[in-house]
């Protein structure tokens, strides 16, 4: 990879949360920058913001390759990739519809899918950094985010399979894992939780809590001066956490802990210990 001052740098996901810090933070810092966003043309840019949003819709694969064609006629090479674009629903895995969870794996998992493959033969050539944007909740599931943390754990192998296939090439890839952030996602999860639903209470009482955590999550800026030092890092491991200390701490917990107490904690920090109240059925209402 060039050095990094100089290095061109493609964010997904830029135009809110996390890509947008990463992206206005290492456009400051000196590096070519293009982030995406499904509709550029959809916000007014803050004047800070020296990076260039291109189109690109994650979950479409002509898009993915026409965005990443844009910039190599451009610039002439790629020396990094973040993907970070994604979204979240929730609700019970017995009554989401399989389209739904289709979607999201479509959007968080093969989205990435389609940038790394559409961008590895530039980085294979020039050498470079791939950093994928997962989630803690991609190395323990959360309730009611079922669908949202298969996408995530879908990423661990990928890149732990990625980083070993990419060994003869001067390429390196690696999982970004954040906590709970203060950001767009919590506005735009769907929640699809049918009405009248047995696991209304619960679902209610999980994903509130969610809410509640990631409204007070850090900020991302953290995520900005991780990815910044990544990029200027020689060797990069398989994976960093990033967030508030204490959830840093729940993932070395999930390592040494039994599964079962592991688990008991995580109920009972969302509310899920106990039976669930009973649901308003419709004649009651009525
Ligand atoms: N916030 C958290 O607490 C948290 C925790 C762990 C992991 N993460 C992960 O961090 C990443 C960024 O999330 P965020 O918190 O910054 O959320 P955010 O503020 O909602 O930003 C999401 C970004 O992804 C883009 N995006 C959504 N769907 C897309 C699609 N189909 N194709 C292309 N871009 C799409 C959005 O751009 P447009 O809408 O403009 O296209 C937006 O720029 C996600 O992968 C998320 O899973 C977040």
């Amino acid at each position: 990879m060039s050095e990094p001052k100089q290095a061109v740098v493609l964010v997904t996901g830029a135009s809110s949360g996390l890509g947008n810090a990463v992206a206005t933070f290492l456009a400051k810092k000196g590096m070519t920058v293009y982030g995406t966003s499904r509709d550029p043309a959809a916000r007014t840019r803050r004047a800070d913001e020296f990076f260039e949003l291109v189109a690109m819709d994650a979950a479409d694969g002509t898009s993915v390759e026409r965005a990443v064609a844009g910039i190599l006629e451009k610039e002439g090479r790629l020396d990094a990739v973040i993907c970070n674009a994604g979204m979240g629903i929730a609700g019970p895995v017995e009554e989401t519809p399989v389209e739904e969870a289709v979607r999201q794996l479509d959007v968080n998992f093969f989205g990435a899918v389609r940038v790394i493959r559409a961008s590895l033969p530039a980085l294979r050539r020039d050498g470079g950094r791939i950093l994928v944007v997962g989630s803690m909740a991609g190395r323990t599931g959360i309730p009611f985010q079922a669908y949202y943390s298969a996408s995530k754990y879908a990423l661990e192998g990928l890149v732990e399979s990625l980083r070993l296939e990419l060994r003869p090439f001067p390429v390196q890839a690696t999982l970004i894992e954040p906590g709970d952030f203060r950001t767009g996602f919590t506005s735009a999860r769907r929640t699809l939780t049918a009405p009248g639903s047995p696991y209304e209470s619960w679902a209610a009482a999980a994903i509130g809590q969610m809410e509640k955590d990631e409204r007070a999550g850090a900020s991302p800026i953290l995520m900005a001066r991780l990815a910044l030092k990544l990029l200027g890092r020689k060797k990069l491991a398989v994976r960093y956490t990033v967030g508030m200390p204490i959830q840093r701490l729940f993932m070395v917990l999930k390592r040494f802990l039994p599964a079962a107490l592991f688990e008991l904690g995580f109920a009972a920090m969302y509310g899920l210990l106990g039976k669930p109240a009973e649901p308003v059925r419709a004649r009651d209402r009525d």
